[in-house]
């Protein structure tokens, strides 16, 4: 076996491919190239993701972190997961849309669980993610019962920050290892399409890679899994505060956008804009016909912009210079 990206593939503009299912996710395994999943939290990232030609959107609990400010992903419910997963919805084609079930939305009960995936896919979602390893068997069954496609999650799982003391790489000791072998079969025995293994040893992504009949999709998980996956704000540099191992960035987007503001507000400030080409101007004839019936002015007085553009030599509408002058 060869590690799966040792080939990158070139993405394919969306509009040449057909959208892709879970099913057909599924079927990846061991034929194709390796999947490519980002996340995306709303429909512009969206638009961008699949222009971008990548095979799956996960509209992941991340977005407490990278868009919502919150320090863990634990602060966010289903209501906002669904308020996501919709804007999504509205700027993808192609990709297929995974919504993230957020913590404490499938660790009550199989009902409650159902009914929360359910909302997801209502919202726009063609399949759901859950964290967790063989003690979340009966909420993917039932999802699976409700017909609905369900990833997997295994390894560092965000929403166990406090149980693992951190967010710290897993699978590190050969029980452990051996553990996430055996949830990874398990999930994919009850049902998972496909399994997200984050923060582990590349020694064990291969091994459960190799033990499952289901794509594993790696972040920081090394180079032998059947698909990749990182944050939208993290592979194009809008985070740019921390910088985890696992990521690569392929762009500065933040210091992109940090210097085209800096630049508007000096334009701004020197009055360098709007110019001419950014302004709406009124027809001749209105101007004529404001400039001919004696109210000229915006505060009844006839020497304001009106009168300026008609060329009766005051400028401004308050009597002032224009403010870009
Ligand atoms: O929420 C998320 O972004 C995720 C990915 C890190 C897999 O779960």
């Amino acid at each position: 076996m060869t590690p799966r990206q040792a080939t990158p593939p070139r993405a394919q503009p969306s509009r040449q491919a057909k959208p892709l299912t879970a099913p057909a996710v599924r079927a990846r395994k061991g034929s194709g190239p390796p999947l490519v999943m980002v996340t995306a939290y709303d429909a512009p990232g969206a638009r961008i993701a699949d222009e971008a030609g990548v095979d799956i959107i996960l509209v992941g609990d991340s977005v407490a972190m990278v868009v919502l400010g919150y320090d863990d992903t634990l602060q966010v419910t289903v209501d906002d997961m669904a308020h996501h997963v919709a804007a999504v919805g509205r700027g993808q084609q192609r990709a297929l849309i995974v919504g993230d079930l957020p913590w404490m939305s499938y660790h009550v009960s199989v009902e409650e669980t159902v009914r929360n995936a359910a909302a997801l896919v209502r919202a726009g979602a063609q399949a759901v993610k859950l964290e967790g390893g063989r003690k979340r068997l009966p909420m993917v069954r039932g999802i699976v019962d409700a017909e609905i496609p369900v990833m997997g999650h295994i390894g560092l799982t965000p929403q166990s920050v406090h149980a693992m003391g951190g967010f710290k790489v897993q699978g590190r000791q050969a029980d452990a290892a051996r553990a996430l072998v055996d949830d990874a079969i398990a999930l994919a025995a009850e049902g998972c399409f496909a399994i997200v293994l984050e923060g582990v040893p590349d020694e064990v992504a291969r091994l459960v890679t190799e033990s499952v009949p289901v794509p594993t999709i790696g972040i920081g998980a090394g180079p032998w899994c059947d698909g990749q996956v990182l944050v939208f704000h993290d592979l194009l540099g809008l985070e740019d505060r921390v910088l985890p191992k696992f990521v690569r960035r392929y762009a500065s987007l933040k210091a992109d956008a940090v210097d085209a503001i800096a630049a508007f507000a000096d334009d701004v400030r020197a009055g360098r804009f709007p110019g001419e080409d950014e302004t709406y101007h009124l027809a001749d004839d209105v101007l004529r016909a404001l400039a001919g019936n004696g109210t000229i002015g915006a505060h009844g007085a006839d020497d304001g912009a009106i009168g300026a553009l008609a060329g009766n030599g005051t400028i401004g509408a308050h009597g002032a210079e224009p403010r870009t002058a």
